[in-house]
């Protein structure tokens, strides 16, 4: 596949988003792993993951535990897989989704991670979300605590806006090498995001890329450009909609979710499907 770029790592251009196979609607182990041996054996060699993607409060992680089973079990090479892990999130339980962002607890998250992932530094982890309760400088700053002693490789962080993506930089010492935000069809107010990122070669990872597991499906009843560009290239609107994204800066790499071998080998396949201006035009124009 080919490659674009986290930090010094070259990663394949499509990454593996796991979390469907972890929370509301999962599927059996057996039909995941085989969705994550089928991604590796496509090229695929980012995958993204959080501690809390999971769905009962007593099995935080459950989604890092399966990655380093499903790792584990792959009869190919892993070492060039990069993991994506954050913290800051925690899920009590009942459907929702809480915020953590002290140092304290993404530092023992951080700890947890490592041991899940069985690994002696995580690759690349991700601070989830701000927490409006705690300065921005002090959670990031944890991150750079992490990055100093070396429990993680590489440092991102998510769900940021402009002026939060430069001071991480900042507090990281120009080390902040990914910012993973929503954009979609359907969701694109992260342009300025993605446009900083490609300004200052930081990766971005747009996450539900294709609108999130309840609308991925609907993606070419919803915006009719991607379904009439799919139909002129025989391949599905999904497609369309991750080589729509590749194509707007070298720094994207899409995430798509998937919980089914055939969601993401179809989904791969989009690092292959050149969009003329003509067509980039008119999807950009779908709003
Ligand atoms: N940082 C954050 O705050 C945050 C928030 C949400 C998500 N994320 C990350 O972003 C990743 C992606 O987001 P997401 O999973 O919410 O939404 P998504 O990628 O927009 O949609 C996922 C759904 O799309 C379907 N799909 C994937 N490829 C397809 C294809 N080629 N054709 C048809 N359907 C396809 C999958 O179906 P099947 O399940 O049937 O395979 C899956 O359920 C997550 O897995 C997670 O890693 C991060």
């Amino acid at each position: 596949m080919r490659t674009r770029r986290i930090g010094d790592v070259q990663v394949g251009a499509i990454g593996l988003g796991a979390m469907p196979m972890s929370i509301e609607g999962r599927p059996d182990e057996q039909r995941s792993i085989a969705t994550i041996h089928a991604a590796l054996d496509a090229g695929v060699t980012l995958i993204d993951t959080a501690d809390a993607y999971h769905l009962h409060a007593d099995e935080v992680g459950h989604n890092e535990t399966l990655i380093a089973k499903a790792l584990a079990s792959y009869d190919g090479d892993t070492s060039d897989v990069l993991v994506a892990t954050k913290g800051g999130h925690l899920r009590p339980g009942d459907g929702s989704w809480t915020i953590n962002g002290s140092p304290d607890h993404l530092k023992q998250a951080c700890d947890a991670s490592l041991k899940r992932l069985g690994v002696d530094a995580i690759g690349l982890y991700q601070f989830h979300r701000p927490d409006p309760r705690v300065p921005y400088e002090d959670s990031v700053g944890a991150i750079r605590d992490l990055l100093d002693a070396g429990k993680i490789r590489y440092a991102g962080i998510s769900n940021a806006n402009p002026e939060q993506i430069r001071q991480a930089n900042d507090i990281l010492g120009g080390r902040l090498v990914s910012v993973q935000n929503q954009f979609s069809p359907a969701f694109r107010s992260s342009e300025p995001e993605l446009e900083l990122c490609a300004e200052l070669g930081i990766a971005f990872l747009p996450w539900s890329p294709l609108g999130g597991s309840s609308s991925a499906g609907e993606l070419g009843s919803r915006f009719a450009p991607f379904a009439e560009v799919a139909r002129a290239h025989n391949v599905s609107p999904q497609q369309v909609c991750l080589a729509w994204m590749l194509a707007k800066a070298p720094v994207v790499i899409p995430i798509p979710g998937s919980s089914r071998p055939e969601t993401i080998l179809d989904s791969v396949k989009a690092v292959d499907l050149e969009l003329s201006p003509e067509e980039l035009g008119r999807l950009d124009a779908a709003g």
